[in-house]
């Protein structure tokens, strides 16, 4: 499968901190004249586990980091759930990096496809630079955005070997949030499934270096 890792954008970084600056200064992307921020991780660099989101919402906008709002913290407790702490053990990011503005009341909206590809470049060198073994995608967005694939309810649960990563799609947790029963083979107990699946997966790693 192709993954198309060799986009002509961004240029390749020295560093995370490089990139992240770049990021920064950008004007020519698609949401800038939405005039929202640019949000782009968090978490440790380091981490062998790499989370990846949709967009910020409204609260990251807000603090300029990912997944600080209602979804981040039912993500701390499914991560707490396997013993797993966001800012020490993971690293985390999102496939689009400005909240995309709503229309017709809302304050937000889904990111369209043409945002989901113009920062898809950026979400890769993001991706080489932290060089996680384990890769999380939350949702149909970020399983859009690198496996090139949706219907995250066929998908979730799977591994996927993607360039020689280990990526498993999840329920995004904003998903668990509209739907929050934990009957069996329900959302959330097929994602608790899924962290112990992960965990496994990252001990057995670490376990053989
Ligand atoms: N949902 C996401 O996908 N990413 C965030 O950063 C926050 C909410
Ligand atoms: N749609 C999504 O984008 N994510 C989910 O987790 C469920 C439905």
């Amino acid at each position: 499968m192709q993954f198309g890792l060799f986009e002509d954008k961004p240029h390749s970084y020295a560093s995370l901190d490089e990139l992240i600056d770049a990021m920064m200064n950008m004007t020519d992307d698609p949401l800038y004249p939405a005039g929202t921020n640019m949000v782009i991780c968090r978490g440790n660099p380091e981490a062998k586990l790499m989370i990846i989101g949709e967009a910020p919402g409204p609260r990251e906008n807000e603090l300029g980091k990912p997944f600080v709002g209602r979804s981040g913290k039912l993500l701390d407790q499914i991560l707490g759930a396997v013993n797993l702490d966001l800012d020490k053990d993971v690293f985390i990011s999102n496939s689009v990096f400005r909240m995309p503005p709503g229309e017709a009341g809302k304050n937000f909206r889904k990111p369209n496809n043409e945002e989901i590809e113009y920062y898809k470049p950026y979400l890769l060198e993001i991706i080489r630079l932290v060089d996680p073994a384990i890769m999380l995608l939350t949702g149909n967005v970020a399983t859009q955005s690198l496996l090139g694939q949706t219907g995250i309810t066929k998908l979730r649960g799977q591994w996927f070997d993607w360039n020689g990563r280990h990526v498993m799609p999840i329920f995004h947790p904003a998903y668990l949030l509209r739907n929050p029963s934990r009957k069996p083979g329900g959302p959330k107990a097929l994602t608790w499934q899924d962290i112990q699946e992960a965990r496994r997966k990252l001990d057995e790693l670490t376990a053989n270096g």
